[in-house]
């Protein structure tokens, strides 16, 4: 199937940041059968995350704060996605930038790598130059940024939002007039965990991102919004850990799906959800309820 531009094997991909970089994953389940795979949020520069504890469970969901670790541009290209090269299967690369000019530059240097086949913008990034807010939480903020990038790649350039703002509606729309080719949705949600018998915040920057089934009815909710709203493709996540939830998100008007935290659930997630989508023409439930 095409989405955006982008060839995908199914409609079936594995999210940003719960898949590694596909080494860890490639000898434990056939990554080739992946409609996609979306790589670990890259910078410019490798980041070494934010202390530890950053990741405690939560009721059906997990809290993470792992402040965008990541090797850095050139070790992503020189090991990362020379690994990646080997298999037959789409590679999309997620890439945060913490000014616009930094998210321009990955662009460009990911635009000469034939083996990367689409970006996904993720603009839930504090933005240095608007003191640590998020990009992706005002319309303008978005649109800018998704305009500066958009000028730097010839990439089919999907934008993904973040759930943590007061109207997703306007903030897609933003996306889209800038030039996004298609949007994904949701990221993770802001929140926190106490242990009460320490008395203590249960991760170590106190606030992180839920993410899990618990998250799932405000992300299909979104979706359902935002696809409602916009003519370009959108690509569903939050919480998918069975055939039935990505059904969900495909009759609420998402073209596609993306896998999170069903991954460390059971690395098999996304497979198990390729397999059963094998009995459903997906032109006949898709955007059903819209
Ligand atoms: C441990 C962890 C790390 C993540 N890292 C990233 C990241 O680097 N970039 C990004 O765009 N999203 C990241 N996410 C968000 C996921 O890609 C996804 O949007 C979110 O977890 C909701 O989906 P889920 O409920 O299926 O996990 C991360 C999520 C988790 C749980």
């Amino acid at each position: 199937m095409e989405l955006a531009g982008i060839k995908l094997n199914n409609p079936v991909m594995v999210a940003s940041g719960t898949f590694g970089n596909g080494k860890e994953y490639a000898d434990l389940i056939d990554i080739e059968k992946l409609g996609a795979i979306i790589t670990k949020s890259i910078s410019l520069n490798p980041r070494e995350g934010n202390p530890p504890p950053r990741i405690c469970e939560t009721p059906s969901g997990m809290l993470n704060s792992i402040g965008l670790q990541n090797d850095g541009l050139k070790v992503f290209i020189d090991e990362h996605l020379k690994f990646l090269s080997k298999y037959k299967v789409p590679v999309i690369v997620n890439i945060a930038g913490e000014t616009d000019q930094e998210c321009v530059e990955l662009a460009k240097a990911l635009s000469k790598e034939p083996t990367v086949k689409g970006l996904e913008l993720n603009i839930s990034c504090p933005n240095v130059k608007q003191g640590g807010m998020q990009f992706g939480c005002s319309p303008t903020g978005t649109e800018e940024i998704v305009k500066a990038v958009r000028k730097a790649t010839d990439l089919p350039l999907i934008v993904k939002l973040s759930p943590n703002v007061t109207d997703i509606v306007q903030i897609a729309e933003a996306a889209v007039s800038a030039g996004a080719d298609a949007l994904s949705l949701i990221n993770t949600l802001l929140g926190m965990a106490v242990d009460v018998k320490e008395r203590k915040f249960k991760i170590a920057r106190k606030v992180g991102g839920l993410s899990g089934p618990a998250i799932r009815p405000v992300a299909v909710r979104m979706v359902y919004q935002v696809a409602s709203a916009v003519k370009v493709p959108v690509i569903g996540i939050g919480g998918i850990l069975t055939l039935d939830d990505a059904l969900e998100f495909f009759m609420v008007g998402a073209s596609a799906v993306q896998v999170g935290t069903g991954n460390f659930v059971d690395s098999k997630t996304a497979l198990n959800i390729i397999e059963g989508l094998k009995s459903y023409d997906l032109n006949d439930i898709k955007g059903c309820l819209l």
